[in-house]
């Protein structure tokens, strides 16, 4: 529920990235030894993550803000379909489970609905590296019971997840694997630094072209990257409500498309350091007319529905063209009961600003188009209530807490209980102390 139409003053540190510790939490299961991820958000992905690792028989535990999880045992060859269907990145563990067991057997996995979500690139390269691989309907059968050899293997489309399972399975291959046409996001590099971290070979994570050397990996301590997506949630609530806000744990690179755009449509965005950002907004924002998002280092597109509530009320005409997901801009149905006026027109957006946004009741489909959901309803007048939370909650550990923090008149339903895996603490220390 949110009372909008009120400015945003104060600072905010991001918390760790989704899209890095994701990733990451599937690469532990190669390493045999004990990991700690530090700062682990309280997402729902991230529990899905718990879940699906003591499915696996890598049991993970938290410890305040850390994740403990020690994968030395046998790892399992089956993701249960329930744990496949909650999120995208149940994929992320296809690769490991071919490393660790040889095989793996888990259906298509399920996540936002931003149009086809197809995995044919993880598969493709999978292949390349002498797995094989049949799908029966939406079953998957995976089996490498050679294990896999390194390969040179060029993408076809700069896949964020695809590169992710193609580094994670050269990291545990025989020989080098070259990789090219790879994506390019701060998690890619990430998530290679995670990886030597463990005693892994990658270089050239965030260029278009990843070397890695096979072998084996033991454990580590590692503190994922902030989250860039949180921080431009932040940024477009201030631009469009007006205020002055801080940003800590924000390095300006991952952001700088976003920056411009904002400073373009006449807010004050400054880089304070290496890793804080500052912006002061009067509310009152100048329209952006064409832009599109693309793969990093471009606007990225889990963005473009932020910045499109940002530009709900801004003078003129933007038109945003999303050239990554069919079905990105399923938001801007709900904008339309709060007064906005825009149309869609494939895959372009087209917003004409308002002079105000008035609070209407409006649902969640999927998650940044929930958070822009959100960054509306606080420029709103009056009174919204956002239905689909379950959305927002698998990227936003509390988003009303958030924009509580900065002033904002919002209160969320009490999270559900999180089922915490049930493991032995004693027994991940006893293991840690031992390794
Ligand atoms: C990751 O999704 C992110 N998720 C997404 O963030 C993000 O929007 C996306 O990258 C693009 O940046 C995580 O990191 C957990 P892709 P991913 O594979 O890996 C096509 C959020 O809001 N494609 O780069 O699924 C695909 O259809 C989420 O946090 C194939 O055709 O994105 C899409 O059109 C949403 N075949 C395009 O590539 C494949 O094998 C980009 O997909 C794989 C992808």
């Amino acid at each position: 529920m949110v009372h909008g139409g009120r400015p945003l003053f104060g600072e905010l540190e991001m918390p760790t990235a989704k899209n890095s510790i994701l990733p990451i939490l599937a690469a532990a299961v190669l390493t045999r030894g004990a990991v700690c991820i530090r700062r682990a958000p309280l997402l729902q992905d991230v529990e899905t993550s718990m879940q699906l690792l003591a499915a696996l028989g890598c049991p993970a535990v938290r410890a305040g803000q850390d994740l403990l999880l020690s994968c030395g045992g046998p790892v399992g060859d089956t993701v249960p379909r329930p744990l496949m269907a909650a999120m995208r990145s149940s994929i992320y563990y296809l690769a490991p489970m071919l490393a660790r067991a040889g095989r793996a057997r888990l259906s298509f996995p399920g996540g936002c609905r931003l149009g086809a979500r197809p995995i044919d690139i993880h598969l493709e390269g999978l292949r390349a590296m002498g797995a094989r691989v049949s799908a029966e309907g939406d079953q998957l059968e995976c089996e490498a019971p050679d294990g896999l050899q390194g390969t040179r293997f060029h993408l076809r489309f700069p896949s964020v997840g695809a590169t992710e399972t193609l580094m994670m399975a050269a990291a545990a291959a025989r020989g080098e694997t070259v990789l090219t046409g790879v994506a390019r996001e701060p998690e890619i590099r990430d998530l290679a630094d995670f990886l030597n971290a463990c005693g892994g070979k990658v270089r050239g994570a965030g260029t278009s072209r990843i070397i890695i050397r096979g072998g084996p990996l033991h454990g580590c301590e590692y503190t994922p990257i902030p989250d860039r997506i949180t921080a431009q949630t932040v940024l477009c609530a201030g631009a469009i409500c007006g205020g002055e806000l801080l940003l800590r744990r924000t390095p300006f690179e991952p952001v700088r498309p976003l920056a411009d755009f904002l400073a373009q449509a006449g807010c004050k965005v400054r880089r304070l350091d290496h890793d804080r950002v500052s912006l002061v907004s009067d509310g009152r924002l100048s329209a952006l007319g064409e832009l599109s998002t693309g793969v990093y280092p471009s606007f990225a597109t889990d963005a473009g529905p932020l910045l499109a509530a940002a530009m709900l009320t801004a003078d003129g005409t933007t038109r945003l063209r999303e050239t990554i997901f069919t079905n990105r801009f399923a938001c801007s149905t709900q904008f339309s009961k709060m007064g906005a006026d825009l149309r869609c027109q494939g895959s372009v957006l087209e917003i004409r600003g308002v002079l105000a946004l008035r609070g209407a009741r409006m649902e969640a489909s999927d998650l940044r188009g929930g958070a822009a959901l959100v960054i509306a309803a606080l420029a709103a007048e009056g009174e919204s209530r956002i239905g689909g939370m379950e959305y927002i909650r698998r990227g936003y550990e509390d988003i009303g807490g958030m924009f509580g923090a900065l002033g904002a008149v919002i209160g969320c339903r009490t999270q559900p209980e999180r089922e915490h895996s049930t493991v032995r603490y004693g027994a991940i220390c006893d293991r840690m102390i031992q390794e």
